[in-house]
């Protein structure tokens, strides 16, 4: 006697214009399907099955690695239609709760709490007062304020349109009456559509209860139709997230300027400026400063380092009191070891710079393995490209690259070696010695500017 949950993800979402299937279409970074079957499953003892079928095979292909069972329904012919697909991968005894691939924000808790509910004589709903109604199916209760029906928007009375309770569409029932309440639907409406609601007029019927609770929050019903509902769910979604970092100990200087697309694990005294996007898996160690309208993917970053303003970065890994930026970009496969300094207009891809070592301004640094307490010049540049091949550049412990150099890969700098500003080295520098490469420095004494020559009067 388990717990199956259903999810009904086959609608095509026209409402969207898209030619994403809608339940594909990200909130956080994560399609909205994700979100929902990530809910189910931290209910105990759970299968979850999907109902797709707009879009064919895109929403199992883009989704394969969840952990579900995905039942196809070829044509959508409604609601209740579409859980009918499911009857026969049910287990007798089972209780049956139906979500929504488009409904992303709902909890946990609040589907607990809806099965609590739930036994051989109940059906269990969850319901929930809107100011706004229109649109929804409506929830009919009698005298006694027992749910006799749902009316669907474009089927009710104007009268049965005043009512405020509304059907969220979420449910959870004993399979045995499901399946029961199903084999009778028909589709004797406005829209020719097999209604799921019309179950609940079915079990009143069949005299069982229909037991209701509301969600905390209307937010967690929120459907997804079109590209503004899923802007405030979105940001609904972020909200959420920024209060459980907040919860937990980081300074957000605007909660509602922070976005989080993926899984962020956080230090303490962790500070985050605005206009922040953090996305990917990011790990931020104890007492990191992140400036405003930094860009952060899967990295990170140690204790007490600072990343100034306008920075990205990118699949790298920073060690502990380095300081970033301003606009600085750290490609993939970066690594900075404690107490380095990037500075602005620095661009480093898959190198690693040793501890203590300087890139202050202007650079490109790629392929490159930099020891500890170097310091690189200004405008300098690792040609690591030949047309063809990528090539390495070494450059030892205390290495001073003079301003203005190129590194011609592939090439080793030694230790302690200096470059002279301006050079163009291609091949290794010894070390503990100065190498430069310049043409020699002239002056000319004697030497006048040229003159411009006067028009001829003619
Ligand atoms: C449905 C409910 C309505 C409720 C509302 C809440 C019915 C008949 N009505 O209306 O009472 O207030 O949700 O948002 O259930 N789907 C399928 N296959 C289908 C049809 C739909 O998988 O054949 C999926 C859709 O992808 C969507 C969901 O079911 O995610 C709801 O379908 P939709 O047509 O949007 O129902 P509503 O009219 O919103
Ligand atoms: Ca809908």
């Amino acid at each position: 006697m388990g717990l199956s949950i259903v999810i009904l993800a086959a609608g095509e979402g026209s409402r969207m214009y898209s030619d994403i299937p809608k339940v594909l279409h990200p909130v956080g970074g994560t399609p909205m399907l994700a979100h929902v079957v990530n809910t189910a499953r931290q209910l105990d003892d759970v299968r979850v099955l999907v109902v797709y079928g707009h879009g064919g095979q895109t929403v199992p292909e883009a989704l394969s690695h969840l952990p579900v069972s995905w039942v196809e329904q070829a044509a959508q012919l409604g609601t209740g239609h579409a859980v009918q697909q499911t009857l026969g991968y049910l287990e007798a005894d089972d209780t049956v709760l139906v979500l929504y691939g488009d409904v992303p924000l709902i909890r946990a808790e609040t589907l607990q709490r809806l099965l609590e509910q739930v036994d051989e004589t109940t059906l269990a709903l969850l319901t929930v007062h809107l100011e706004e109604p229109a649109g929804y199916g409506r929830i009919i209760r009698d005298e006694a304020a027992q749910v006799i029906a749902i009316v669907e928007d474009r089927d009710a009375s104007v009268a049965e349109r005043g009512i405020a309770e509304v059907n969220t569409g979420i449910l959870a029932v004993k399979e045995g009456i499901l399946k029961h309440c199903l084999d009778a639907l028909e589709n004797n409406n406005a829209q020719r559509e097999y209604y799921l609601t019309d179950i609940i007029a079915r079990c009143v019927a069949e005299g069982l209860r229909i037991m209701t609770t509301s969600p905390d929050s209307p937010v967690e019903v929120m459907g997804v139709n079109n590209r503004q509902q899923l802007a405030q769910v979105e940001r609904h979604f972020q909200q959420r997230q920024a209060a459980c970092l907040m919860q937990a100990g980081v300074n957000l200087q605007d909660p509602t300027r922070f976005d989080l697309r993926g899984g962020l694990h956080a230090g303490r005294d962790v500070t985050i400026d605005i206009n922040v996007i953090i996305s990917g898996e990011v790990k931020l160690g104890d007492r990191v400063s992140i400036g405003p309208n930094v860009v952060i993917h899967n990295s990170i970053i140690g204790d007490d380092t600072s990343i100034l303003a306008n920075c990205v970065i990118e699949d790298a890994v920073v060690g502990e009191n380095c300081q970033i930026g301003p606009f600085a970009r750290l490609r993939p496969e970066t690594e900075l070891q404690k107490n380095a300094r990037v500075g602005n207009f620095v661009e480093i891809k898959k190198s690693s710079i040793g501890r203590g070592s300087k890139i202050n301004h202007l650079s490109y640094i790629g392929d490159t393995t930099v020891g500890c307490d170097v310091n690189i010049g200004s405008g300098t540049i690792t040609c690591n490209y030949d047309g063809a091949n990528k090539h390495r550049t070494e450059i030892g412990d205390r290495a001073f690259i003079g301003s203005d150099s190129q590194l011609v890969a592939p090439v080793k700098i030694g230790a302690g070696a200096t470059i002279g500003a301006g050079s163009t080295i291609t091949r290794d520098a010894p070390a503990d010695e100065l190498t430069l490469s310049r043409a020699q420095q002239q002056t000319r004494t004697g030497w006048t500017r040229p003159v411009k020559k006067l028009k001829k009067e003619s």
